[in-house]
């Protein structure tokens, strides 16, 4: 697992940025975290990274976001979801979720993925953001 600490929140999106740019298509990212971690600030990073050209906000109340890209690669679009609100992965599914699952022109993040780990598929990233204090934070990443 690889570990990195960030001492603010450009440090956090200057990570996702990096890790977007390097997407092929298809990944899945499983974001770990508490409330104000970081996990939208290392996604607006990443949505960068993937050249989503449009600001990424946190989507807690839309639960799904679909962002298009302005990239010549395969990736054309961010699915950007917040499971907060939703008490199973049974209500993703009825969303049409498994659409962007599944692309490899979609690029799909998911933060509070704990609520609907059981419809994941079995190759994904995920991300674990811990506060150290007020503007640091360890964040780990583990690719299978
Ligand atoms: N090292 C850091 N990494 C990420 N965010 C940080 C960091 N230090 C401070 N922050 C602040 O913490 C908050 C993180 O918010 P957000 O990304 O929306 O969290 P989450 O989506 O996990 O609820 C922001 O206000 C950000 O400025
Ligand atoms: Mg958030």
């Amino acid at each position: 697992m690889e570990k990195i600490i960030t001492k603010n929140f450009q440090e956090t999106a200057d990570l996702g940025f990096k890790i977007g740019q390097t997407c092929l298509g298809g990944e899945v990212f499983a974001l770990h975290g508490n409330l104000g971690a970081g996990k939208t600030t290392f996604l607006q990073g990443l949505a960068k990274g993937l050249g989503v050209k449009n600001q990424v906000n946190s989507p807690t109340f839309n639960i799904l976001k679909l962002y298009k890209t302005k990239s010549k690669s395969i990736v054309k679009e961010f699915c950007h979801i917040d499971a907060y609100r939703l008490a199973s992965g049974k209500d993703l599914l009825d969303l049409g979720v498994n659409e962007f699952l599944e692309s490899r022109n979609t690029v799909t993040a998911i933060e509070w993925v704990e609520k609907v780990e059981s419809i994941l598929p079995k190759k994904i990233i995920s991300i674990y953001i811990e506060n150290i204090s007020e503007s640091s934070r360890i964040i780990k990443i583990k690719r299978g």
